[in-house]
């Protein structure tokens, strides 16, 4: 790891948790290279942070990728963090999920962090170190009604998690998985947006809810900056779980 200040790269960080996640890192004192499939909002989250980099990178495309981590590595001298946040829903049963939407799902949620983290990968064992922080969800660990293509690929970002963290755990990487629960971000405006009663259905989502309400994103941020730190030294291979109980009933 380098000595000086740790430099975090963030994929879909323009948005909800991963811009809290990189606002959070940053009053950690971190250095930031954001990363959205939307050039302007990677742009005004890096420039809301400060010593940051923000620029387009779709999950999707490896050659963008490739680019993206080289440029983040020549800006800050080798990244330490990774934190694979890029993600989209899919919220229909097998029967509903149209199979485009399905390809989509694989390839931004699970396809796109295995590239991100090929990427980054020789950069880190080379250095003698890194952490990857991979936003996983409940889902991820237990079953959610309308959610097929999401929920499998999530269940496969824990998977990849603790395969990763297994084969290079010698090298001094370690691989963590974040499970949120219902977080308020843009996403759930989305969902809700879709809706007939909007307001009904966020009702219905807060009373489902052990804690009768949703997560913040500067919940999940907060499990964000402690899987990436050191205060985690002894995690690899984990699934954090930040649900308010969700997963727990
Ligand atoms: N909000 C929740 O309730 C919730 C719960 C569990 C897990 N999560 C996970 O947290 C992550 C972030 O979700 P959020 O709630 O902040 O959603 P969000 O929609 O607010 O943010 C997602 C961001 O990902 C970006 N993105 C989408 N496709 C991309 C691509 N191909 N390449 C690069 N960036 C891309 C979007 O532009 C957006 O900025 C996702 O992986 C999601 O699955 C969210």
């Amino acid at each position: 790891m380098s000595q000086t200040a740790r430099v975090a790269f963030l994929t879909g960080a323009g948005s909800g948790i991963g811009r809290a996640s990189a606002l959070e890192l940053c009053r950690r004192g971190y250095r930031l290279v954001v990363t959205d499939r939307h050039a302007d909002r990677a742009a005004a989250v890096a420039a809301e942070a400060g010593d940051a980099i923000g620029f387009a990178m779709d999950v999707r495309d490896w050659d963008t990728i490739r680019a993206g981590i080289a440029q983040g590595d020549a800006w800050g001298g080798g990244i330490d963090v990774l934190v694979n946040c890029a993600g989209i829903n899919s919220p229909y049963t097998v029967i509903d999920t149209p199979i485009e939407l399905w390809d989509d799902v694989m390839a931004v949620n699970i396809r796109g962090m295995f590239l991100c983290s090929k990427a980054v990968l020789p950069g880190m064992i080379a250095r003698g170190g890194g952490v990857i922080v991979n936003i996983g969800s409940a889902s991820s660990l237990v079953a959610m009604t309308e959610r097929a293509a999401y929920a499998a690929s999530k269940g496969a970002v824990l998977s990849l998690t603790r395969s990763m963290a297994m084969d290079h755990v010698e090298q001094g990487i370690r691989v963590n998985c974040l499970c949120p629960g219902s977080i308020d971000t843009p996403w759930v405006d989305r969902l809700l947006e879709s809706a007939d009663d909007p307001e009904g259905l966020r009702a219905e989502i807060v009373a489902r809810q052990p804690m009768k309400r949703l997560g913040t994103a500067e919940e999940i941020a907060r499990g964000v900056a402690f899987l990436a730190s050191d205060d985690s030294s002894f995690a690899t291979g984990s699934a954090l779980v930040l649900d308010g109980g969700w997963t727990a009933r």
